[in-house]
């Protein structure tokens, strides 16, 4: 199996800076020598860049860095699109939020052209369901999923090539919902497991339910990892920590079970940011996290059924 890790250094979605750092902090903690122990091909294909852009005036004002962002978005498209072409799963080393306004409908119309529906497992704190006209904090990383659901009011960003149907997102550990947010999570329709919900089934229950749909409808499976997923006791290095998020053992299990179910196609590692972390130890976790789901286990399984 083939794997290519693609760097994304952008830090024009977030508030705070330092995701710049991000994809150095994971080569650092050795992801690509982690997962060729895992029997692996990996290619680091390196790291994506922008030229420099003219500022882009917007009726939010609240935005910042508009223009950049909107170049990273494209230049990822087009990086993501072809990376996934050379293997069988592309790891997107982020890199803020915003990256998956490129990430995403790339693999998006990577699956259109294999005739096959594309579904995102958003693993975050947050649902990033701000168009550009309802952000107030003008953060872009809280936009790109009313982009690539083709929400009207992000038409400042590249033109979407194939929507993702909201239908076929699943979001978890979701516990920071502003209130557009909130309305466009009603109006979507997108499934949503908050804290409470993992709380009273675990995650085990609603991740099992998901990837069968993904299974019954030969589904192409776009994992998008956000730090601030994890509770910031174990996972400081991200610029939102929000209280109560997943524990270790819960990480660890999501990821070895979507390992178990062979159906993720693509994944981002996002919002690290090395400025905050603590000898080393989120990105850390991050690679080992990684390495569940490229097939580590503590012992061997005779079987790996995941339903
Ligand atoms: N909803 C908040 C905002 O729009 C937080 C977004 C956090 N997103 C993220 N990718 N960390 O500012
Ligand atoms: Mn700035
Ligand atoms: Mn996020
Ligand atoms: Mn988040």
């Amino acid at each position: 199996k083939r794997c290519a890790i693609l760097g994304a250094p952008i830090e024009t979605g977030a508030s705070q800076r330092g995701c710049v750092m991000g994809p150095a902090s994971l080569r650092t903690a050795a992801i690509e020598d982690e997962l060729r122990a895992l029997g692996w091909e990996v290619s680091d294909l390196g790291d994506v860049a922008i030229p420099p852009v003219a500022p882009l005036p917007h009726p939010n004002p609240a935005l910042h860095h508009l223009a950049e962002t909107r170049a990273w978005i494209g230049a990822l498209h087009e990086a993501a699109f072809d990376a996934s072409q050379t293997c069988d799963l592309p790891v997107f080393l982020g890199g803020d939020h915003s990256m998956a306004a490129g990430t995403v409908p790339a693999m998006a119309r990577r699956a259109a052209a294999a005739d096959r529906p594309l579904f995102v497992l958003w693993l975050d704190a947050h649902p990033d369901l701000h168009t550009l006209m309802s952000t107030t904090s003008g953060n872009l990383h809280g936009t790109p999923v009313a982009y690539f659901t083709g929400q009207t009011d992000c038409e400042a960003y590249p033109p979407l090539p194939q929507a993702v149907e909201p239908r076929n997102i699943c979001m978890m550990g979701i516990r920071s919902v502003d209130p557009a947010e909130r309305g466009r999570i009603r109006e979507t329709g997108i499934e949503v497991h908050d804290m409470r919900a993992i709380d009273e089934t675990g995650v085990l229950v609603p991740l099992r339910a998901f990837l069968a749909r993904v299974a019954q409808a030969g589904g192409m499976l776009h994992v998008s990892f956000d730090v601030d997923f994890l509770d910031p006791s174990i996972a400081p290095a991200v610029g939102t920590t929000v209280p109560g998020g997943a524990t270790f053992r819960e990480a660890h299990l999501i990821m070895e079970t979507l390992c178990d179910s062979g159906l993720v196609t693509s994944l981002d590692l996002v919002e690290l940011n090395p400025f905050l972390d603590e000898r080393g130890r989120t990105a850390q976790l991050l690679c080992d996290l990684t390495a569940s789901l490229f097939g580590r286990q503590v012992m061997d399984r005779m079987t790996r059924s995941y339903l």
